[in-house]
């Protein structure tokens, strides 16, 4: 097949990290020939040791991969106090509120607030090394603060996304056993204020005993429900704490972060990472991917509640000097101009979105773009789901002004930081393409047997070899670990890391990411595991069965499609209110991110004799594909077309 190619900018390559293809195969050639002499050097020189490491890499109880052993660091030193020297009147956060308030944080500043939030921890909620804080924060620099302060005294952080349910939390808080809860009265969206303390009060109504107290950040002023001996107020403790602490000295190993995300099956998993070796490739992929410079102002719009937030809004950009933007709004408030008028107001350099933003705005503000001066971009990019060639095309075209490089990286909350992704300096780009794997990451797409998938043809994309900021072990689960990540896939007979995504890879080694092969589903970009919703949907007393797979949205690249089997036969007045109630009900459980975008209710799903859902057959009938499985194996034949029918009637 003929793709355009886009060649680098001649004029960001001559000064890029890496300036063409011959240093990427040099770089790729050094880690294959001398994989922890690759990584050593670097660790060497990127972080900033308390202790030096005394190995690279222990393989010795794999899967369980130890990264440089006996080191000490402490990553809030490696964010904030070693650029004291050098960077402390540079702005280290640019907060823009969602009601257009703004606040410049220096790395002065930061380290003096990071350091009081620390103390707080420690004194007034006797916060040690190790304890785990649950944060359920807006988009506002406390959430990174907080992020920060954890960090500073060893502490392992778990930030819960605002758009989860009381229910969503109180699961996650009794899984990490959290000692503390950091949150706020609430925050604003789309210029109305909404709350977030309500929702940990509710989660704390039940169960938590582990939780001994809340600490609340006052962002939005609105009146909150206040235990007495439970509850402070962040804003008034803070301020009696001293602006210094000592960083502590932490293990490379020592967990840095729990992170819960959705796999195909149970519950969400607590992924769990390190200090060093996340650290390391959050800094090294802000450089490499982002081809950061010292002037540049930096703004990735993610939420600190997914990874994109802890490694390219926080982590990444601190760890390695820059000046990061934090937004708490949405990008179609006050109109679909924001983010252009924001990337004109702060001269954004490099701007990182999710594909579903950039088709939302393309569709809803195809003309805002060319109000402002957009000229300061010098790289974009896309995470999160695939980017159509469309959505790809404006954005070079409008947003980049034909000029930036578009970074189409791709990872996943176990990678900790980018595995696949042009670099904007050396990289031809086709469009819609994830590219080459970054210098130092073993990824390769091959088939059942473990041999390279042919050419042009599906199959597994896998990360062969161990690499630094990978995923540590589920939080309490290490076998679910051993069997979620390394269960699937081998190579020489030995099981490797799966991402749970197929790839295909072209005959001049381009790869493309064409998606899960797991039930996981990509809502706007967020992973959501089927079973979760279902397990939501089965809590109505109706509902005898469901199956959930995911249907192609034109904005949300996915949205959620529910079969669903109800226990008595309904009118169709009661099936539109049951659907209210069943979207009520995972609203509850989870929130608002899951619901669905349709639901059907079919006599029976499509079963096997051994009682096994065909969910491909289901997935064929959402997306009007012809049937090509097949059908004999059946409990009931007959109900394929039954349900091809009802699902057509809802389409006209
Ligand atoms: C998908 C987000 C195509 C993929 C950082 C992966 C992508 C899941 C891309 C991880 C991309 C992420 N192209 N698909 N550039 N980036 N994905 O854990 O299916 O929230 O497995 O991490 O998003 O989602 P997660």
């Amino acid at each position: 097949m003929l793709q355009e190619i886009y060649q680098p900018n001649p004029h960001y390559a001559s000064t890029a990290a890496i300036k063409n293809m011959d240093e990427y195969h040099a770089l790729m050639n050094k880690a294959k020939e001398d994989y922890e002499g690759f990584w050593g050097d670097y660790a060497k020189e990127k972080i900033d040791w308390f202790k030096p490491f005394d190995t690279v890499l222990n393989e010795s109880e794999a899967p369980f991969y130890k990264w440089f052993e006996g080191g000490q660091l402490n990553v809030a030193h490696q964010c904030i106090d070693r650029h004291l020297l050098t960077r402390k009147n540079k702005a280290a956060i640019i907060f823009e509120g969602d009601n257009g308030d703004q606040q410049v944080l220096t790395y002065r500043e930061l380290a003096y607030e990071v350091n009081r939030t620390a103390n707080m921890f420690k004194n007034q909620f006797g916060i040690t090394k190790g304890d785990r804080v649950v944060l359920y924060m807006p988009m506002i620099p406390e959430a990174a603060i907080s992020m920060l302060a954890c960090a500073k005294i060893g502490a392992i952080h778990s930030v819960v996304f605002g758009g989860f349910s009381a229910e969503a939390l109180r699961d996650r808080i009794i899984d990490a056993e959290a000692k503390l809860v950091v949150t706020s009265d609430g925050a604003y969206r789309k210029g109305n204020p909404y709350m977030l303390k309500p929702v940990v009060d509710e989660a704390l109504s039940k169960g938590c005993e582990c939780v001994q107290a809340v600490c609340v950040v006052e962002r939005n002023g609105e009146e909150i429900h206040w235990e007495p001996g439970r509850d402070y107020a962040y804003n008034e403790l803070v301020k009696n704490e001293s602006p210094k602490c000592a960083a502590e000295p932490m293990e490379s190993e020592d967990p840095l972060f729990l992170l819960y995300t959705s796999g195909s099956t149970g519950k969400p998993k607590g992924v769990q990472h390190s200090s060093a070796g996340y650290i390391l490739w959050a800094q090294m992929t802000m450089e490499w991917v982002f081809d950061l410079k010292e002037n540049d102002t930096y703004w990735c719009t993610a939420d600190v509640g997914w990874i994109t937030g802890h490694t390219y809004i926080v982590y990444g950009p601190l760890a390695a000097g820059a000046t990061t933007v934090m937004f708490e709004g949405v990008p179609t408030f006050p109109d679909a101009g924001r983010c252009w008028r924001m990337v004109e107001e702060y001269q954004v350099n490099q701007f990182y979105t999710a594909p579903t933003a950039i088709r939302l705005l393309h569709k809803t503000g195809q003309d805002e773009p060319k109000k402002y001066d957009l000229s300061s971009l010098r790289v974009l990019g896309t995470v999160g789901e695939p980017i159509d060639p469309a959505a790809w095309k404006w954005y070079y075209e409008e947003i980049g002004g034909s000029k930036c490089a578009i970074v189409d990286t791709y990872w996943q909350t176990e990678t900790g930081g980018h595995m696949i992704s042009p670099l904007p300096g050396a990289t031809p780009i086709k469009p819609a393409c994830a590219t080459f794997a970054l210098p130092g990451i073993i990824a390769e797409v091959i088939d059942e047997e473990g041999n390279p998938a042919p050419i042009g043809e599906k199959g597994f994309m896998c990360i062969t070899k161990p690499w630094p900021s990978m995923i540590r072990t589920i939080w309490g689960d290490p076998e679910r670990f051993v069997k979620s990540y390394f269960g699937d896939c081998k190579k020489d007979g030995k099981p490797v890391y799966f991402t749970g995504d197929g790839a295909m890879i072209d005959e001049e080694g381009y790869i493309t990411i064409t998606g899960r092969t797991d039930d996981v589903i990509n809502v706007s970009g967020h992973r959501m595991g089927t079973a979760e919703v279902e397990a939501a949907i089965k809590k109505h007393s109706n509902v005898a069965a469901v199956a959930v797979v995911g249907k192609p949205h034109p904005i949300k690249g996915e949205g959620i499609f529910a079969y669903i089997v109800l226990k008595s036969e309904e009118s169709l007045a009661e099936e539109i209110e049951l659907t209210k109630e069943i979207n009520n009900i995972i609203k509850k459980e989870i929130g608002a991110i899951a619901l669905c975008d349709d639901i059907v209710f079919v006599p029976d799903l499509p079963k096997t004799r051994s009682g096994k859902i065909m969910r491909r057959i289901l997935r064929s009938i959402v997306k009007n594909e012809e049937i090509t499985q097949d059908t004999s194996t059946l409990e009931d034949p007959s109900i394929v077309g039954k349900i091809e029918s009802i699902v057509k009637s809802c389409r006209l």
